[in-house]
């Protein structure tokens, strides 16, 4: 089956374009995100790599705040690509805050002093990032007709999209062991023994806790919903890569969001001389095999271009080579 990219996002709130490093992501992405724009919709383009390069693409400075990339009215195109330390450090402060406000007055070394050491911990960066990406997509589905979600490369993002999951469990187990403390608590108090300021922090715990599982309910919620969302994968017609595209879709799939297409990249040209005959070949055996693999889902080919894509005008051809 033939991959239609733009008429795939048309129709789309959520575009996740996903695959191992290099291949094209943030290219493809840039070029999904401005035919939307085009054609009228307003659009927002959110890196998620650590490594960016949104800016480097479009020639000027994106960063952590909303950038405008291009005007298409009545369409537009916004970027932001998430900064992880920034996102790390104001995901901790927050955490701080919130802590230090529900935390009785004596236990402030304390929280500063575990959250320090949070800072390092594995899946920090991983953490702060969800909790970005879950804000994002609940402000750009708000805000947007589409958000357009360049991650990083393939582990990364699987482990990304199942721990809406985890922490959402996590979250119940935490808000069960206060709904226990609250039935208690509220005994206590009938006794006479538990401060009204205690029952406050109790229920604003309660109310953090809440918030927090609803954004990331509201995130799974998302991109499990075939209508509104679809995955893509960017790849390589090589071994390791139609191997590790294999994986990755059979593991997006079971975690219930749905791959949309794949879009092998770089593919070489047969009638440019003898190497690149050759190369051309042997990319068509890995292809096959991918399309053994997984018959259903649409594919489509770009060639090796013969310049980086950089720059709107190079966006709109790869545009035209993905419709
Ligand atoms: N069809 C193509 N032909 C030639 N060069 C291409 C093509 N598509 C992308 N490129 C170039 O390949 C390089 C990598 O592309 P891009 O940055 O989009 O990949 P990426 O998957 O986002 O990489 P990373 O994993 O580092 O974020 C860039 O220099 C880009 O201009
Ligand atoms: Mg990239």
């Amino acid at each position: 089956m033939l991959l239609d990219l733009h008429g795939l996002a048309a129709r789309r709130r959520v575009v996740l374009v996903g695959g191992k490093g290099g291949v094209g992501k943030t290219s493809v992405a840039s070029a999904v995100a401005l035919a939307q724009a085009r054609a009228g919709r307003r659009v927002l383009v959110v890196s998620t790599d650590p490594a960016h390069n949104l800016g480097h693409l479009w020639q000027r400075t994106v960063g952590d705040d909303v950038a405008r990339l291009a005007d298409e009215a009545p369409g537009h195109l916004d970027g932001v690509e998430i900064d992880p330390e920034r996102t790390t450090a104001a995901h901790l402060s927050a955490v701080r805050a919130t802590l230090r406000r529900l935390m009785p007055e004596h236990l402030g070394g304390e929280v500063d002093r575990h959250l320090d050491l949070a800072h390092d911990a594995p899946g920090m960066h991983e953490a702060a990032i969800l909790e970005r990406v879950a804000d994002l997509v609940q402000r750009g589905t708000a805000d947007y007709d589409l958000v357009v979600l360049d991650t990083a490369p393939s582990g990364h993002t699987a482990r990304l999209l199942s721990l809406p999951e985890t922490m959402g469990a996590w979250t119940d187990g935490l808000l069960r062991r206060r709904d226990r403390s609250d039935r208690l608590g509220a005994a206590a108090q009938m006794l006479g023994g538990r401060g009204e300021a205690t029952a406050r922090r109790d229920a604003e715990i309660r109310s953090v806790l809440t918030r927090r599982r609803e954004r990331f309910a509201h995130l799974r919620d998302v991109l499990t919903d075939h209508e509104a969302c679809t995955f893509v994968v960017v790849l390589a017609a090589e071994r390791l890569p139609v191997l590790e595209t294999v994986e990755l879709t059979r593991r997006l799939t079971g975690l219930g969001v749905a791959v949309g297409g794949l879009v092998v990249n770089k593919r070489s040209p047969a009638d440019a001389g003898e190497l690149l005959a050759a190369r051309h070949a042997a990319e068509a055996s890995h292809l096959a095999t991918l399309r053994t693999e997984l018959p259903d889902v649409p594919m489509r080919e770009v060639p090796l271009l013969a310049r980086d894509v950089v720059g709107r005008e190079a966006l709109e051809r790869l545009g035209d080579l993905l419709a």
